[in-house]
């Protein structure tokens, strides 16, 4: 049976939710779930921005046809090929035959590698600027390459100032009938998976989301409208400047982000004397263990905290693997302008720290603090001086 929500007077929500994915992308931990958003255009002319991923879209087409009741389907616009939004859009072409698939030059290449039927016969190509009448609604069409994919767009319904912001914007996690931001509770943990979602989908391009915001700043936009999460028609100027934040690579909180990877304890127990210390001195901190927190959570707790102590076992000569597979990440996401103590452990040949330097000196302006803690199996004496003039070193960095 349909499951629908009216946005404004002439737009629906046509998406859904999957609560069972345990892996979006097969590879992001989705403990809330994840919504698949797709909205409905009723006008002179009939519209769908984007479709569905095929978990959901046995409802999709039951919402589909709910929305057009006898009317024909006009458009379907393309905003993103990703298959999580583009993967019902052969059955629709099937389903409504005379539907035209408007979408730009990039994303037609792409019909043509994820589909075999007649695409050609179906797009309607549209560029940068271009504009579409419904009738009362005019749709314009604004490229944002590399937000996430190089075909992406989006959307601007100029008649209801409606921006379709594609990956933009999303959150993971469920809807819960309530659609919209303000309905929910959208606190901290909220903007936490919001922050999840964009630090390792979109982390990357940072440049290309801030000319993104520039285009969209040139916009009046009462309603964003992104592919994942609720929807925003209140405050969307704050989530707007954690755009600009991120996309900046700026840190949100001033404090220290302390991410260990133990093999007995020693390691673990040297981080956390130094965040005890740091802690003292009134410093906000965050400890965790890359050999249990997803390294998503940790990427995105990296793009948070102004600066970051990576404390890492010896391992094979080299670092201990779950902190080099964090610090390899944080180098594909291209983070940047951050402060960085590092912590080693060997009990015969201490390696981490060295190399976890060289890691992070080929990432773009981090600075990393001269002072190597070195922990030799266990946390002694003099590794306590050693801790303090880390902590010391970051407490100056962080009143700077
Ligand atoms: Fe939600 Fe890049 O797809």
């Amino acid at each position: 049976m349909y499951c629908t929500r009216k946005i404004t007077k002439d737009i629906t929500y046509i998406g859904g939710s999957d609560r069972r994915l345990a892996l979006f992308e097969n590879i992001y931990p989705i403990p809330n779930g994840i919504s698949y958003n797709a909205y409905f255009i009723n006008d002179e002319k009939t519209a769908i921005i984007d479709t569905v991923d095929k978990s959901v879209s046995a409802l999709f087409f039951e919402n589909v046809a709910h929305v057009l009741g006898s009317r024909a389907l006009d458009y379907v616009i393309v905003d993103h090929m990703e298959p999580d939004h583009a993967a019902a859009l052969e059955e629709l072409v099937l389903r409504y035959p005379q539907v035209k698939i408007v979408c730009n030059a990039k994303s037609s290449a792409m019909l043509k590698q994820f589909f075999s039927f007649d695409t050609d016969a179906h797009t309607l190509l549209v560029k940068e600027g271009d504009t579409l009448s419904l009738g009362a609604h005019t749709l314009a069409f604004y490229m944002a390459p590399m937000v996430h994919w190089p075909e992406v767009m989006v959307t601007y319904d100029e008649t209801e100032q409606v921006l379709f912001s594609a990956d933009a914007f999303g959150t993971f996690g469920a809807l819960h009938g309530s659609i919209f931001a303000d309905e929910l509770p959208f606190g901290a943990a909220e903007f936490s998976e919001a922050r999840r979602y964009y630090t390792n989908i979109v982390g990357k391009y940072g440049v290309q989301t801030l000319a993104l915001l520039k285009k969209a700043a040139g916009l009046d936009i009462q309603m964003l409208c992104p592919l994942h999460g609720p929807v925003w028609r209140k405050d969307i100027a704050v989530f707007v400047e954690k755009y600009q934040t991120w996309g900046a690579y700026t840190p949100e909180q001033k404090g220290v982000f302390i991410v260990y990877g133990s093999v007995y304890g020693g390691t673990q127990n040297a981080a956390e004397i130094l965040a005890a210390k740091l802690s003292e001195k009134g410093v906000p901190t965050a400890v965790y263990d890359a050999s249990v927190t997803h390294v998503s959570y940790l990427v995105s707790e990296a793009f948070r905290y102004s600066h970051l102590v990576f404390a890492a076992a010896t391992y094979n000569n080299d670092i201990f693997t779950p902190v080099e597979a964090l610090l390899t990440d944080l180098k594909a996401h291209a983070l940047k302008n951050r402060t960085v103590g590092l912590i080693q452990n060997g009990s015969w040949a201490p390696q981490s720290g060295k190399k976890m330097r060289e890691l992070l000196e080929s990432m773009q302006n981090m600075t990393v603090l001269p002072e190597t803690v070195t922990v030799r199996s266990a946390v002694k004496e003099e590794t306590l001086a050693e801790l303090d003039t880390l902590c010391n070193a970051l407490l100056a960095s962080l009143s700077a």
